[in-house]
């Protein structure tokens, strides 16, 4: 079948920015990756984008297709089921050039929220022994790859990008969750913020655009909670 593609150009020296079309044969399963990488490879190798493991798992090729936050790498030709194809950077976020966009706030709130393990005790001769109930508690929220499509479809982080973001309180919900780590006190500093939990207005589009699946609004609702009781 055959599908036009229009991809956003920006060239951050001049501040010129255009979409630039290109007509392709494809086949309907392959993924939206493919077809850039085939215009990359025969058209134009100008074109600048993220991708690397091109299995769903690294997170860096997220990317508006059709206006929606997706992995360039997980969607098929078929399920956007129109031959036209709008490629855009990730929204709110400083484009630097074509479809890489400055991660640098969307890290920042990361980092904000600690996301690694703090252990609450020294450790153990064995292992770090935790049920089956205990684990469950944040089994959704360990699936996170960190591509910032959650973060870049938040209104609030469009207008304000100190906010922390829902990708961070995803990861914070990994750890405040967690039965074997004591760092929560330092976490809720970040998330009891002006610029923390209290900016989310609970409009799912967070939960809509995650490529895993993730219950964020549910997670950020569990933290919210977790908040007001432990402040
Ligand atoms: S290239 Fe790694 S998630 Fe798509």
């Amino acid at each position: 079948m055959e599908v036009t593609v229009d991809i956003y150009r920006y060239d951050q020296e001049t501040g010129a920015a255009r979409f630039d079309r290109f007509v392709k044969e494809v086949d309907p399963k392959d993924r939206v990756l493919d077809v850039m990488m085939d215009i990359k490879d025969y058209d134009d190798g100008t074109i600048a984008f993220r991708k690397s493991c091109g299995h769903g798992v690294c997170g860096s090729d997220a990317m508006q297709i059709n206006g929606i936050n997706r992995l360039a790498c997980q969607t098929l030709i078929q399920d956007l089921k129109s031959r036209s194809i709008r490629i855009e950077p990730l929204k709110g976020m400083k484009v630097l050039r074509d479809l890489i966009v400055d991660m640098d706030p969307f890290f920042t709130g990361l980092e904000r929220i600690k996301p690694y393990f703090i252990p609450k005790e020294s450790a153990p001769v064995t292992e770090r022994r935790q049920s089956i109930a205990e684990r469950a508690l944040f089994d959704d929220t360990t699936k996170c790859i960190m591509c910032g499509a959650c973060t870049s479809s938040c209104p609030s982080f469009w207008t304000n990008d100190a906010y922390v973001g829902p990708a961070a309180f995803v990861k914070a919900h990994r750890f405040i969750m967690d039965s074997r780590d004591g760092g929560n006190d330092q976490r809720l500093e970040a998330l009891d913020d002006k610029d923390g939990l209290w900016r989310c207005h609970s409009i799912f589009n967070c939960t809509d655009a995650c490529p895993r699946d993730i219950q964020i609004t549910k997670a950020i609702g569990e933290l919210k909670r977790y908040t007001v009781v432990h402040r």
